[in-house]
């Protein structure tokens, strides 16, 4: 029998979106010892949205608030925007696939960066919408070559990662500024700043919520080390949460993550004790990067991307690292899989992933 699958869905080839960690582990038949792949936060929870958390599982048997009212109010009143300028939902990722279902007919045209973060491409793909690519210059997102391609192939939304995921690289904000106000007519930028906390002042370009062609994404997944919970959210004009709001899932976002995150958001003590720790774990990877005589990319994020001389190179490192128990990860498309990305830890895992480093390369090929 065939089965009848929507037109849109038979059309597309079988695939298999993310091999998590733990398939790895399955598949390798043992768990990694060091877990520094997945640009997950390895600096800990806030203990006041900890606490949150922990009160809001025994109310488990209550559906969360589906407008995620004190959530959006809280982030509104950090970002001084207004609470129906916001979206909160499970994690950018579930907001991209919302925003291209949104914008996207079967064939509209989008572009990105080849080898840019992955998600946006396979909501693209789900949805139908005709990707277009342009590579990157160096190790950044090219924010020139996406406005040509933008205008060229008459696109409805651009996605620009900043800063980058994977790269960990970043523009300023007069840079995302030129790409908006350079923006053809009908066409919205998809500019997601899952990483923005780990960057200093400067590289947000200013919000404003009344320019109906910027959606900004972010989320509780990366500085607020919530990953697990998936809470991120979409900061637009009115009139594009309103349309979220026409076909989100109201109740994606669970009730402890919704405590843990409203919970959160405010604890500047303890945004300032990540990002101190994020960078000293950096400048330790570029201090490995040094000793190596490899390069290493300024990382406005937390990973850093230590370029190994080519993809050979690279794949035949992470094999080995692997069979050390170290999880990681390199970017898939030249000319950025000459690196692989190391994601930054505690001291001493750190530590131990920079010494397994160490002793693998001078083996590699
Ligand atoms: C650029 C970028 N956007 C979004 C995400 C995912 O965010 P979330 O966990 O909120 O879905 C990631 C995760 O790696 C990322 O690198």
């Amino acid at each position: 029998m065939t089965i009848p699958f929507a037109a849109q869905i038979a059309r597309l080839p079988a695939s298999t979106p993310f091999v998590g960690p733990e398939e790895l582990e399955r598949r390798r038949g043992a768990p990694f010892r060091l877990r520094v792949g997945a640009n997950e936060s390895a600096f800990g929870q806030s203990p006041t949205g900890m606490a949150a958390m922990q009160a809001a599982l025994a109310e488990s048997a209550w559906y969360a608030d589906p407008t995620s009212h004190d959530l959006r109010h809280a982030l509104a009143a950090r970002l001084g925007v207004a609470a129906d300028e916001m979206v909160v939902d499970a994690g950018i990722d579930t907001l991209l696939g919302l925003t291209v279902r949104l914008f996207c007919d079967v064939g509209t045209p989008v572009v990105t960066s080849l080898g840019a973060y992955p998600t946006f491409n396979y909501h693209v793909n789900g949805y139908g919408a005709a990707l277009h690519t342009v590579p990157y210059k160096g190790f950044f997102e090219d924010t020139e070559a996406l406005l040509e391609k933008a205008h060229e192939v008459g696109a409805r939304l651009v996605y620009l990662a900043n800063p980058d995921n994977p790269m960990g690289t970043c523009h300023d904000a007069a840079t995302v500024q030129a790409l908006i106000d350079g923006l053809p007519e009908d066409c919205l930028l998809v500019l997601d700043e899952a990483y923005v906390e780990f960057a200093p002042p400067g590289v947000a370009a200013a919000i404003d919520t009344s320019n109906p062609r910027v959606l900004r994404f972010r989320t509780f997944s990366k500085a607020y080390g919530m990953a697990g919970q998936r809470v991120g959210y979409c900061v637009a004009h009115r009139e594009i949460i309103n349309a979220f709001e026409k076909i989100r899932n109201h109740f994606d976002l669970n009730r402890v993550a919704q405590a843990g995150a409203t919970a959160s958001v405010n604890d500047d003590a303890f945004l300032t004790r990540v990002k101190a720790e994020v960078e000293a774990a950096r400048q330790s990877v570029y201090a490995l990067a040094d000793r190596l005589g490899l390069y290493a990319e300024p990382s406005f994020t937390n990973f850093v991307a230590l370029d190994v001389g080519s993809t050979e190179r690279g794949q035949a490192l992470l094999e080995r690292l692997a069979e050390h128990g170290v999880f990681m990860r390199m970017p898939g498309v030249a000319p950025l899989n000459r690196c692989v990305r190391v994601g930054l830890s505690q001291p001493k895992e750190m530590a131990e992933v920079c010494e397994t480093i160490a002793s693998l390369v001078p083996e590699l090929p």
